[in-house]
């Protein structure tokens, strides 16, 4: 009942005051998947009019797929880190060969793809397949850490487990898809690092570390 909730206001602040960013008005695999590898070491208002350009310019897989890399290097100028854009290329390449340019809907397969690890298999299976895998990364640990009072380290590898583990029996009882984008909003908006702005949020009642005026004390990382 508490997490019916909780997922209640946090998609309702999302619907209200979620960013509209182009890679949400699709449900198309193969964009979701661009916005992501972009949006890896970059942000959001730099990635925008990338993402547009580049789904112009390479509209589906297969033109992805058979375009010179000389040209796909082009259109990623000064987004940086280019490894980004030649293993999204090899990438896609397996998804013409192997899966016919669909991309697979499920978790196995999609890791088997190269340049597809755990992060943006989550954002896929959720946003582009409605399925309740969360997408775990710093800004879903910070809020939940801060939302249940979690202080382990989020340096460790087991702390993601637990994560991903509370985190999947919230997403389960919602849509996926809102569930994933509203806590990287929360994250960006709200919820952030330093700057917190409890006032406005919208699961602040139900925030153990707000309850406790802890909330820069989360989450809890070792130097390492
Ligand atoms: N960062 C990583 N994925 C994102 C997304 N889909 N929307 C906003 N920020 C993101």
């Amino acid at each position: 009942q508490q997490i019916r909730q909780f997922n209640h206001n946090l998609l309702k602040w999302f619907y209200q005051k979620g960013r509209h960013l182009p890679w949400r008005e699709t449900n198309n695999p193969y964009y979701i998947w661009i916005s992501e590898v972009m949006l890896q070491q970059t942000q959001v208002n730099t990635v925008i009019p990338y993402f547009n350009q580049f789904i112009s310019r390479f509209p589906t897989p297969d033109v992805l797929a058979d375009a010179p890399e000389q040209e796909v290097l082009k259109c990623w100028e000064g987004l940086g880190y280019y490894s980004r854009a030649r293993n999204l290329q090899s990438g896609v390449r397996e998804v013409v060969e192997k899966y016919n340019g669909q991309l697979p809907d499920n978790k196995e397969e999609l890791l088997s793809i190269h340049g597809i690890g755990p992060y943006t298999a989550a954002a896929l299976l959720s946003m582009a397949f409605s399925q309740p895998e969360p997408a775990i990364d710093g800004n879903l640990m910070r809020v939940l850490s801060r939302v249940f009072l979690i202080d382990d380290d989020i340096s460790k590898q087991k702390t993601r487990k637990k994560f991903e583990q509370l985190a999947s029996e919230l997403i389960a009882e919602t849509d996926p898809s809102a569930f994933n984008q509203s806590l990287m909003d929360l994250g960006a908006m709200i919820c952030r690092p330093k700057k917190t702005d409890c006032e406005q949020c919208p699961v602040n009642e139900f925030c153990l570390a707000y309850d406790e005026g802890a909330q820069l004390e989360y989450p809890v990382k070792s130097g390492k």
